[in-house]
């Protein structure tokens, strides 16, 4: 029995939904704790894609238990729209997901807010208010849940918050909106940090699963071009529902190369054909928005740093095949600023746009890898490129992923496991 937590240890992206839905088989209860639905988890089963947003990645699993934690911001139109689409693919959904009475909630004029904001300070969120949700919530001025079964409540938050924000909503609209969705919400609801800390009681394993990714965390990542909550794995107790001592590990997942979506510092972008064959092999188009995404080489300094804010005890590493045709890999070992050498990823944001990087390289394996199935029938261009990221990240892959099918995946230790 073991609690597990998986965290992106790049810019979002880099294949949580797959690794989650892998590593689910193994699992009792998988629950996100943070975010909203900015995230978007791609899994492929049987063939048929499916894009989670709010709700696990576990849900594909029948008889595993689901939960959204508090530290998630929750939209219950986008939630009931997905619980649609997921129905249309035949995937049950029964007494297998609880919501946290506690999660804040995602209401219209955090929408309308956002638009505005990026008008003025442009980070290319994903607009689904995300932002305006934790600034409300910061701010002691969200509204949770919980309230939507109070109506007195509920009633007096929402008059505060009009008040705050100048009256400018429909709040009756509004208000019998939310109200509707509380009768729907009901059978979801619970107090899922007892139900968690009772079920790691019984020795049951538990995978908590981050969305967006390390260099995108508000304390950690490239302010100001991040999300609003903890994508780290600390995140996974302050939002999640357990004490820093029920961890057992932490898994952190990369792609073999680097992606990001929206605006801010990506010091290994590229701006050449290369980046093109990695966009098109990789389908790099946001799984959310639909945005391409920016495409780079592998940053071993950034990936370092995710390793340290996290405490990743070991790497699963994504997508090797999409450089299947690629002659020569580089990869980011320091970066250069005003003629000085840098080995530790800039905090400070104009070092970060500024700073060209330091690279090294590797020949490519120039050959199909999606049917291997075993860590010794790899060509050795990828051993010794996996054991190069072990070498400057200082940490073991413990998974690698050939393919976007569950099968497409060497699992090199056993996860579930106490420390
Ligand atoms: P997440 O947000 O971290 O869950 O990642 P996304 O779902 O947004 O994007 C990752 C994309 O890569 C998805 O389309 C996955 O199906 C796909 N993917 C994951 N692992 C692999 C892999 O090893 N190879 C390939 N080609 N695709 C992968
Ligand atoms: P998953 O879980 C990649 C990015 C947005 C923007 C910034 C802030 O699929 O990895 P937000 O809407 O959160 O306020 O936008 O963060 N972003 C992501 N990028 N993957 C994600 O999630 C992301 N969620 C947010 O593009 O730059
Ligand atoms: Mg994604």
């Amino acid at each position: 029995m073991a609690s597990i937590v998986v965290v992106g240890a790049q810019w979002g992206d880099e294949g949580k939904g797959k690794v989650i839905d892998f590593l689910t088989n193994e699992a009792d209860i998988v629950v996100r704790y943070q975010g909203g639905n900015n995230a978007g988890h791609t899994v492929i089963v049987d063939g048929q894609k499916i894009v989670l947003h709010l709700i696990p990645s576990g849900i594909l699993h029948p008889n595993k238990i689901c939960i959204i934690g508090h530290g998630v911001v929750f939209n219950p139109k986008a939630f009931f729209e997905e619980l649609e689409s997921l129905k249309e693919k035949n995937i049950e959904i029964d007494d297998n997901l609880y919501i946290s009475e506690d999660t804040h909630l995602i209401m219209p004029y955090h929408l309308t807010l956002e638009e505005k904001v990026e008008k003025i300070h442009k980070i290319g969120t994903t607009n689904r208010g995300v932002g305006p949700a934790y600034t409300d919530k910061i701010g002691r001025c969200g509204i949770k849940i919980i309230d939507l079964f109070d109506e007195e409540i509920f009633d007096e938050k929402v008059q505060i918050i009009m008040a705050l924000k100048g009256n400018e909503f429909d709040i009756t609209s509004i208000k019998n909106e939310y109200l509707g969705y509380a009768k729907l919400l009901k059978k979801y609801v619970r107090n899922t940090t007892s139900l968690l800390n009772e079920a790691i009681k019984n020795g049951k394993n538990i995978l908590f699963e981050g969305a967006q990714g390390t260099l995108l965390d508000i304390d950690y990542g490239t302010y100001p071009y991040v999300t609003s909550s903890n994508a780290t794995a600390g995140g996974a107790c302050t939002g999640g529902g357990i004490g820093p001592s029920k961890i057992d590990r932490v898994i952190g997942v990369m792609k073999a190369y680097t992606t990001r979506v929206g605006e801010g510092p990506f010091p290994t972008e590229l701006h050449n054909e290369i980046g093109e064959v990695i966009r098109r092999k990789g389908c790099e188009y946001g799984a959310t928005t639909g945005r391409p995404r920016r495409c780079g080489w592998f940053d071993a300094i950034g990936v370092k740093y995710a390793v340290r804010v996290n405490g990743i005890d070991s790497l699963a590493i994504c997508k090797l095949d999409v450089l299947n045709e690629v002659e020569k890999i580089k990869i980011c070992v320091g970066y250069e600023y005003k003629g000085e050498r840098i080995n530790e990823f800039p905090r400070s944001l104009k070092v970060l746009r500024e700073c060209s990087p330091i690279y090294e390289e590797l020949p490519g394996w120039q050959q199909e890898i999606c049917d291997i199935r075993s860590y010794d029938d790899l060509p050795i261009q990828i051993k010794d490129y996996l054991a190069r990221i072990t070498e400057l990240t200082e940490t073991k892959i413990g998974l690698i992923s050939l393919g976007h099918q569950r099968e497409q995946t060497i699992l090199l230790e056993p996860f579930f496991v106490g420390r």
